[in-house]
Parts: structure tokens; C-alpha cells; sequence
């Protein structure tokens, strides 16, 4: 928040899937949502769509691989508001399932680039922006693929997957535990200053990335990344939270 007293969100890969449902969220609660999507002409159809019901959305064209698109992005936001309430690192890739000792390690950079890597240059470019707001929150997409503690218990607390079975995704799965040492150790930097960041694993949700078997809507896996942009000053950092129905969700291991 600012003088303005407009909230401002960023969420990176927003059109579709989870990214979309979150935007949305963000922009009925009253926020100034910038979308970041890779595609101009799919993130410009998802700003129609949000725009027609009334939001305040802006596309603005981000591939979280692209330093130069994810520079002028925090340009725009700089030039338009000054600063940046929330930021959602949401854009994601992966999979598909197979044997570890098997998967092509050009498969496994690519990820890394977007799931990982991605996320460094887009959070680091945006945290003048967002030590600019009284209350940021930086919230990360993560997964329970990317818990060390649950793969080497081969344990899915959210019971999508069968105890004992726990699917192998080299690239995923490993990107997701990269992701969580991220949000803790940009947590413990950004702390003293009020900026709360966390990870969220958002459920098994029926999007692209998944052939469309997850079991919740969008709408649904959007709940939780929307409660931890939208925490108090007294919210938790450096936390893992899972999509269990509850109204805070499940604090997960990491
Ligand atoms: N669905 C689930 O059950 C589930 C469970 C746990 C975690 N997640 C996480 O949730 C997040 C959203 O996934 P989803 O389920 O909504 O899948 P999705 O529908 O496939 O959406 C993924 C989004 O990320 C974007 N993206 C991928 N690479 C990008 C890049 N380099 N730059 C910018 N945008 C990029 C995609 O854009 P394009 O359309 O241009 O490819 C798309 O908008 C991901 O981080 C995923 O790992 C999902």
C-alpha cells in the first residue's frame, strides 16, 4: 500500500490455470493485479476477460526467462505506482513423470529455468518495488513434490497419492525443494523489514500442467496463494502451506 491506497499484485503466469484464478481473486479484493504472461496475445484475452467484469488488470508481457521482458515489467509497475504490494510467483513448468536416471538433463535445465531460476530474476527485480509497500508479501507456487521430508517418506499428506507411492519427477520435483529453500532464505533477509514470503502448495488442481486429473477448479487452488498475499502484519514467513479444506490450510514440511 501506498499514499495512493491502491494495492498492487504482480502474478507471473496468469493466462490460465492457477495464475488466472488468482489474478481474478486479487482483483475483487480491490488490487491493481498486473499479469504476467509469456504469450501478449493470451495475456491480453485474460485482461479482456478480467477487464469486462470490472477489475483493474493490466497484461503486462513477462517470460520469467527473459531478463529484458522481466526488467521493463518492473519498470511499468515502478512508473505507474511506485511500488508493489504483492508479487506471485506462480509461472510453472515440468514433469512428465519418468525415471530419474533416465530424464534428459536439457529437460531438467528447462525447468530449473522457469521454476527456479525464473523466480530469482523476477523477485529480485521487484523487491525495491515491494520495500516501497507498508505490508509486502511475496508468495511462491510451490508443490508437496518438492518436500524432502514427505518424497523420502513417500508420504502425500494431502492423500491424492497412495501411501508408499510418491510419483518421481526429477525436473518437478526437485525445481519445487530449490523453490522452498528460496522462500526461506529470501524470508530470512526480508523479515526485519515486515515482507512476509511463503511457499503454498496449492492442492492437486485440473489445470494444463496435469492433463487436467486434479481434483479441485482453479478457483479452489487459487485459495490459499490468495490467503498468504493478503496476510496481516502478525502472519507467518518462511512457512509451507498446503491446501486441506481447513480455513488456514496445512502447514506442510518442507
Ligand atoms: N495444478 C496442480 O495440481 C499444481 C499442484 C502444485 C503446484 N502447481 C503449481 O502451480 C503453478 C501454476 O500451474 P497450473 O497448474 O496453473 O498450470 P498451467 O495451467 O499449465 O499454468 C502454468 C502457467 O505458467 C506459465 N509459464 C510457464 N513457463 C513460463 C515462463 N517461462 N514465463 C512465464 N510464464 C510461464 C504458463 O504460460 P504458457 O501458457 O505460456 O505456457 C501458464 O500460464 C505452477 O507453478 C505449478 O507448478 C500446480
Amino acid at each position: 500500500m501506498s499514499a495512493t491506497g491502491v494495492w498492487v499484485a504482480l502474478v507471473t503466469g496468469v493466462n490460465k490455470g492457477i495464475g488466472r484464478a488468482v489474478a481474478r481473486r486479487l482483483g475483487e479484493l480491490g488490487m491493481c493485479v498486473y499479469l504476467g504472461a509469456r504469450d501478449e496475445a493470451r495475456g491480453r484475452a485474460a485482461e479482456r476477460e478480467l477487464r469486462a467484469d470490472g477489475l483493474d488488470i493490466r497484461c503486462v508481457r513477462l517470460d520469467v526467462t527473459d531478463e529484458d521482458f522481466v526488467t521493463l515489467a518492473a519498470k511499468r509497475v515502478g512508473a505507474e505506482w511506485g511500488h508493489l504490494d504483492v508479487l506471485v510467483n506462480n509461472a510453472g513448468t515440468g514433469g512428465p513423470v519418468g525415471a530419474p536416471s533416465e530424464t534428459p538433463l536439457a529437460e531438467v535445465r528447462r525447468t530449473y529455468e522457469t521454476n527456479v531460476f525464473g523466480v530469482i530474476t523476477v523477485t529480485n527485480a521487484m523487491i525495491p518495488l515491494l520495500r516501497r509497500s507498508t505490508a509486502a508479501r511475496i508468495v511462491n507456487v510451490s508443490s508437496v513434490l518438492g518436500s524432502l521430508t514427505h518424497a523420502a517418506r513417500r508420504h502425500d499428506p494431502s492423500g491424492v497419492f497412495p501411501a508408499g507411492v510418491f510419483p518421481a519427477v526429477l525436473d518437478y520435483n526437485t525445481s519445487k525443494a530449490a523453490l522452498n529453500a528460496l522462500t526461506v532464505t529470501y524470508a530470512n533477509e526480508l523479515r526485519e523489514e515486515g515482507i512476509l514470503v511463503n511457499a503454498v502448495s496449492p492442492g492437486f488442481v485440473a489445470t494444463d500442467i496435469n492433463g487436467h486429473r486434479g481434483d479441485l477448479t482453479p478457483e479452489q487452488g487459487a485459495r490459499i496463494p490468495v490467503l498468504l498475499a493478503t496476510l496481516g502484519a502478525d502472519g507467518p514467513t518462511a512457512s509451507f502451506v498446503g491446501e486441506d479444506g481447513t480455513p488456514t490450510g496445512q502447514e506442510l514440511s518442507w
